[in-house]
């Protein structure tokens, strides 16, 4: 295992390498999308389909930002900073899934009925937690480009810190949707601590710097 580390870390990626890590990651990310949908096709998404097809999508999504907080400490570890490119299109796989969940239960769960919706999430904490961590994947996804990384300026990395929000908001959300057996969305909840442990030095910098500016516009 010492070895593997060592290897790695005399290793330098190249963009060959990133291109190549990229091209599995659609690959992956695609071949579960057709597994869902083969799936669904072949009826095996158990007695309601409708409840299996969120609980993939749902899993997908929180299973997929994992990963994508995963990157920045292995890089970090393998002192490979060129990987930190490959957060971006794992972090739009995350949203991608994440707007099928959304689809599946306004279209499935609520037949279009969006007013439904809204009272939904007023009324449910855990559909309030949801969407929260819906809303702050969206911004992320449409503010990823370069294009809008040179428009925010500084504010770009401020507004991208929110992933942290919704990385510990996602397996509350999960937490709070199941009725029974607790294990799993609690392992979740653990899993996102420790990621979080991880971006301790960022939070020492960011949070003072968050709330001056928040009292200073208020
Ligand atoms: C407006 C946004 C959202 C809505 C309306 C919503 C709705 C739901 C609903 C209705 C369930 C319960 C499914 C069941 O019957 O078991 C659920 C579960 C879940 N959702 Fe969401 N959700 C939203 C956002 C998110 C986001 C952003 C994520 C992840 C990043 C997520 C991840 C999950 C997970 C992991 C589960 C549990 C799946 C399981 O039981 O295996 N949800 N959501």
């Amino acid at each position: 295992m010492q070895k593997l580390t060592f290897s790695l870390k005399s290793i330098r990626l190249k963009p060959g390498h990133i291109t190549a890590i990229k091209t599995v990651i659609h690959l992956v990310s695609l071949s579960f999308l057709a597994l869902l949908i083969f799936r669904a096709l072949s009826e095996q998404l158990g007695a309601d389909p409708v409840q299996g097809l969120s609980q993939f999508t749902g899993k997908a999504a929180l299973n997929t930002l994992f990963i994508t907080l995963l990157i920045s400490p292995i890089a970090k570890w393998w002192k490979q900073g060129a990987l930190v490119k490959v957060r971006r299109v794992l972090g739009l796989y995350s949203f991608f899934w994440a707007l099928l969940h959304l689809l599946v239960y306004v279209l499935l769960d609520l037949n279009l009925n969006w007013s439904l919706l809204a009272s939904e999430i007023a009324k449910r904490p855990y559909l309030t937690i949801g969407a929260i961590c819906w809303l702050i994947l969206f911004a992320l996804a449409i503010t990823s480009t370069q294009g809008m990384q040179r428009r925010l300026g500084k504010r770009w990395q401020q507004l991208h810190y929110w992933v942290y929000l919704a990385v510990l908001l996602a397996p509350i959300h999960y937490y709070w949707s199941v009725k029974s057996n607790i294990t799993e969305p609690a392992l979740y909840l653990i899993g996102a601590l420790i990621l979080l442990s991880f971006r301790r030095k960022t939070f020492r910098r960011w949070l003072p710097r968050f709330f001056t500016q928040t009292s200073t516009e208020t």
